[in-house]
């Protein structure tokens, strides 16, 4: 059997497509508005609703009541710093609603939400929103959306998904791209959703089964864990047991659930098998945890988790300038802020430091913890932030950095600064395929390290018209001899017999050798370089198993000029080329890339 007054979908909108206006919408046309009237005072009474308003725009889940049917949307952050979180979100709904501005058509920053949807093989609805807009061009704009969804890898029935054009400005909404036949109504948009999208299934009779996919918190019941009933029911007064992620099973008898109601989170007493809820009292219950019937222990596998791969180091501005802006903040006040801030978000760590009123903070990336930042600013704490810094580990005895898979969007005619931009951040270049309409998608592994501060970089780069995301890829041996923002070597590739291997050089500081992660250092191997007058020297090894060689050791060194002459700049833009210098002996060869 299904639920079939019931429906689960996450949103998924470029930002400012309209995603909010729609919601608000929806809420506004259907029924929940005046359950809350019915329910409102007993809620507020119990749940003290009012105060906790206000936390977010969109809550992490808006219930919008449909005569006696419920959809339960989830709102997606669109950003890449938070690929854990989608992947999370599309586990617990069944389909979702993508809004697309009907001007600006598909933008590829949601690209990364709806590949999370498409590998969990969720149905899809588009809404084309904003066909008020003057140049609106709905039809264009689905088209766009099919050759998106082809490109992610979407299946045939995905492909086969329904359209509704809306305005969500105007509260109107209709299958047809004519703006003449919008009426004020959100009916379509209800209706496609019960028709298209599955309803849950009821599996209300098997063993509990709750899982944890969110935290939220609030000062007066603490922790609160987000997530779906999969299987099973929970009640008010109910024996359960958490399994946690280490095994270990803790007991807890119910005492707070809460549904939705609009944008509210309120009371309930009981829930099942489909139904999006969220529970407190249980401790300090955390993210992929499952919430079991103590005769029935058996947990949902584990959900991914981001680990944090950049830190920095939060100190109080406890200096104490006369006229200062913002109010004084003491070590506490920013502790127990931050501390705050770990009950909801499952990527953050916070570290006290030997330092009195410092704390070392990792997050998942730059834009995880300027948020963060911002937010904190926002409500008048004072605080100096460090540089941030990668998160090194050491893996089964290797030092491994963090490494991010980026995917961009350019405008051709920036795609070779583009490129050479993150080669010279030690990127790799995995993929590059020109979309045919003026732009030029890339792919590359880079190490994090070397991302940071690229966004602003990109943006200069590109004009401002290139799209940059990133996602955690994976932790792999640290690159070596490194270091990001210097800009002084050449690539260079050595021919031996089936192998090739690279080695990095040095140019500004003359000699020193870099050696790419993996290189084996041997005789006859380049390991410097050297411009006077109009020549470049290569410095071969003579000697073996060497690492770090300086050049300058002549003793162990040959020297080979490059058979051109050229100033430094010259032989450093043909190496550019895509084209090599060959140099004697011939298995040596300079490549492009300068560092
Ligand atoms: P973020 O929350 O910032 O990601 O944006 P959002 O996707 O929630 O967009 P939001 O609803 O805040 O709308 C962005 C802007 O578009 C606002 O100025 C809206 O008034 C406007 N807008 C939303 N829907 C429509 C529409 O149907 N037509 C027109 N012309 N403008 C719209």
């Amino acid at each position: 059997a299904k639920r079939e007054n019931l429906r689960n979908i996450a949103i998924i909108a470029h930002v400012d497509h309209g995603k909010t206006t729609l919601v608000n919408e929806m809420l506004k046309q259907s029924d929940t508005l005046d359950m809350r009237t019915e329910l409102g005072d007993r809620a507020l009474d119990t749940n003290d609703i009012e105060k906790e308003r206000g936390i977010t725009i969109l809550a992490k889940n808006t219930a919008v009541h449909v005569g006696d049917k419920q959809i339960n949307i989830l709102d997606t952050p669109g950003h890449a710093d938070f690929g854990g979180e989608v992947e999370r979100i599309m586990g617990m709904v069944d389909g979702v609603l993508l809004v697309v501005d009907a001007f600006e058509g598909t933008m590829p920053q949601t690209r990364f939400v709806l590949k999370k949807a498409f590998e969990q093989n969720l149905t899809p609805i588009v809404v084309v929103n904003k066909v008020d807009r003057p140049g609106a061009r709905p039809e264009e704009v689905v088209d766009e959306v099919l050759d998106l969804f082809i490109e992610l890898g979407a299946d045939e029935d995905q492909l086969d998904f329904p359209v509704i054009y809306a305005s969500a400005m105007n509260g109107t909404s209709s299958y047809d791209p004519d703006i003449q036949t919008q009426e004020h109504t959100m009916t379509p948009i209800f209706d496609t959703v019960f028709k298209t999208i599955p309803a849950p299934e009821d599996t209300s009779d098997k063993p509990l089964q709750f899982q944890v996919a969110l935290l939220d918190y609030n000062d007066f019941v603490g922790r609160i864990g987000i997530g779906r009933v999969f299987n099973g029911k929970i009640k008010i007064g109910d024996q359960v047991s958490v399994m946690k992620l280490d095994g270990s099973q803790h007991n807890f008898r119910v005492t707070k659930l809460f549904g939705y109601l609009g944008l509210d989170r309120v009371d309930i007493q009981e829930a099942e098998a489909g139904d999006l809820i969220a529970v407190s009292g249980m401790d300090e219950i955390s993210v992929g945890e499952t919430v079991v019937s103590p005769d029935h222990p058996e947990a949902l596998p584990i959900l991914r988790i981001d680990e944090p791969t950049l830190q920095m180091t939060f100190r109080t501005n406890d200096s104490p300038f006369a006229g200062r802006e913002g109010k004084f903040v003491t070590a506490r006040q920013l502790e127990d802020r931050l501390m705050r801030e770990l009950h909801t978000d499952v990527s953050l760590r916070v570290e006290s430091t030997d330092e009195a009123g410092a704390w070392l903070v990792s997050g998942r990336g730059e834009l995880h913890l300027s948020i963060l930042i911002e937010n904190l600013r926002r409500e008048g704490f004072e605080l100096q932030v460090s540089r941030p810094e990668v998160i090194f580990r050491n893996i089964d005895g290797v030092d491994s950095e963090p490494f991010e898979a980026v995917q961009i969007d350019t405008p051709d005619e920036y795609t070779g600064s583009v490129i050479d931009s993150l080669a010279q951040r030690k990127g790799e270049m995995q993929n590059m395929e020109s979309t045919g309409n003026g732009t030029t998608r890339l792919e590359f592994l880079v190490p994090s390290r070397g991302l940071i501060g690229y966004a602003t970089e990109f943006l200069s780069l590109t004009r401002g018209y290139g799209i940059y995301n990133h996602t955690f890829e994976k932790y792999a041996p640290v690159v070596k001899n490194w270091e990001p923002g210097r800009r002084n070597g050449a690539l260079v590739s050595i021919n031996q017999g089936a192998t090739t291997t690279y080695a990095i050089m040095g140019v500004e500081d003359r000699g020193t050798m870099f050696v790419h992660p993996g290189t084996e250092v041997y005789e006859g191997m380049v390991v410097g370089m050297n411009s006077r007058d109009n020549d470049i020297s290569v410095n071969v090894t003579k000697a073996k198993n060497m690492t770090n060689v300086r050049s300058s050791n002549k003793d162990q060194t040959a020297s080979i000029k490059t058979p051109r002459d050229m100033t430094l700049e010259e032989s450093l833009e043909f190496l550019n080329e895509d084209e090599y210098a060959e140099v004697t002996p011939e298995n040596v060869r300079i490549r492009k890339q300068i560092l």
